[in-house]
């Protein structure tokens, strides 16, 4: 009995003290191990990574994006959403471990995206140019990095229309919607906030205020739940329809899209001290981790309404996602032991089911995300922003426990 105890206690103990006792230094490690194999897939691609002459134009293909069902590395070129990931990886792998091999990729990765301060076609400039750069920025502070970031948010605020008082999402599926804004643009204001204080200029933050409370009125259900998409009328700048795009159907709760409102009406909070802001994050956040979808290892499936959970993919980009994001929210909200404890659920969860085996996975740190179920595609793999928001709710915790 008293050997039964004892097993218990030990077991019950070592499967807690990962994250209460902030010991990650095992899983930096790890991170490293498998940022190492990448790079060598990477320099194995070595001049297919150069070029794709796909279609007949040669175009870089400058960054990891995840995995293809042939288990071949799927490079992205530099306008892809994800390009900035895995230079925002990089920096924080330098940021923990302050080893000049890191910082030195860090910077190669992060100048192959510079020409994107001057793509005004995406609303995506936020994650590529502010996960790549802007980290570049919060680690060496390099001017150079400051007027990258400046010029993108130049470029992002092109896309903003007064009269809508949003930022468009995107310019295809002019069959489907006339002025698309989605949920996920949320994240892309982080840039302009930080615009702002870099150069005094306050018609960025104005844009992003503007963006941010037309999406807290037009983007969420009485419970909470965000719509993936909203389509605003260009000649009365009203919103006409609510749908989805990524998501289960139009009144489903894509998990995903939780996870960018969660984080961005966050970050708004941070940047406007705007109390609603704050509220409307809390209102999220309970419509998330009350779900009764949501399983015990707080790493959500793909869609909060899939029809066949319990058998749906889960998608661990969200879970990382909303983990990071907690780790904000509980520093501001009367909330934060709950949010607290459930981001070091999370982070529990991923580090000890959702990693990869050293050396597999092209080097991806974790695996098991769900990039786009209803178009089949990403299902089940790693994502490079599922590693990106792992690693920030980690850089996020360890930050906490200094504070
Ligand atoms: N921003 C695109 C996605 O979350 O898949």
């Amino acid at each position: 009995m008293r050997i039964l105890l004892a097993f218990i206690v030990v077991f019950v103990c070592g499967f807690s003290s990962l994250v209460e006792a902030q010991n990650f230094t095992s899983v930096i490690v790890d991170a490293e191990k498998q940022t190492h194999v990448m790079l060598n897939e990477i320099a194995a691609i070595g001049s297919q990574a150069e070029v794709n002459t796909k279609g007949g134009k040669k175009q870089n293909l400058v960054s990891p994006r995840s995995i293809d069902a042939k288990g071949s590395l799927v490079m992205v070129k530099p306008q892809d959403w994800t390009s900035g990931f895995f230079p925002g990886v990089l920096w924080f792998l330098f940021d923990f471990t302050h080893k000049n091999e890191w910082k030195e990729q860090a910077q190669i990765f992060t100048s192959k995206l510079e020409n994107e301060k001057w793509d005004t076609g995406t609303h995506d400039l936020g994650f590529m140019l502010y996960c790549s750069y802007g980290s570049g920025y919060r680690v060496t502070s390099d001017t150079a990095y400051r007027s990258v970031i400046l010029q993108g948010a130049r470029s992002l605020s092109k896309r903003f229309n007064p009269k809508i008082g949003c930022i468009k999402s995107w310019d295809f599926g002019k069959d489907k919607w006339q002025y698309p804004v989605i949920i996920d643009n949320m994240m892309n204001l982080e840039m302009l906030f930080a615009a702002t204080r870099l150069s005094g200029d306050s018609s960025f933050y104005k844009i992003a205020v503007s963006h941010a409370n037309n999406t807290m009125r037009n983007h969420f259900r009485s419970d909470f739940s965000s719509y993936h998409v909203v389509d605003y009328d260009t000649v009365s700048g009203k919103e006409r329809k609510q749908m989805t795009f990524q998501g289960y159907s139009d009144a489903s709760a894509w998990a995903r899209g939780q996870g960018w409102a969660l984080y961005g009406f966050t970050m708004c909070y941070r940047e406007t001290h705007n109390p609603l802001y704050l509220k409307h994050a809390e209102n999220i956040a309970a419509f998330i981790l009350k779900n009764p979808t949501m399983p015990a290892d707080k790493v959500p499936y793909w869609d909060f309404n899939a029809p066949g959970i319990p058998s749906e993919p889960r998608d661990v980009s969200a879970a990382a996602v909303i983990a990071s994001a907690l780790y904000e929210l509980g520093s501001y909200s009367k909330n934060g032991k709950w949010y607290y404890k459930t981001a070091d659920k999370i982070v529990e969860s991923l580090t000890r089911k959702y990693r990869s085996v050293i050396g597999e996975n092209k080097g991806f740190i974790l695996t098991h995300s769900t990039g786009f179920k209803p178009a089949k595609s990403e299902i089940d793999v790693p994502l490079s922003y599922a590693d990106y928001y792992y690693l920030e709710a980690i850089y996020r915790k360890l930050h906490l426990k200094k504070k």
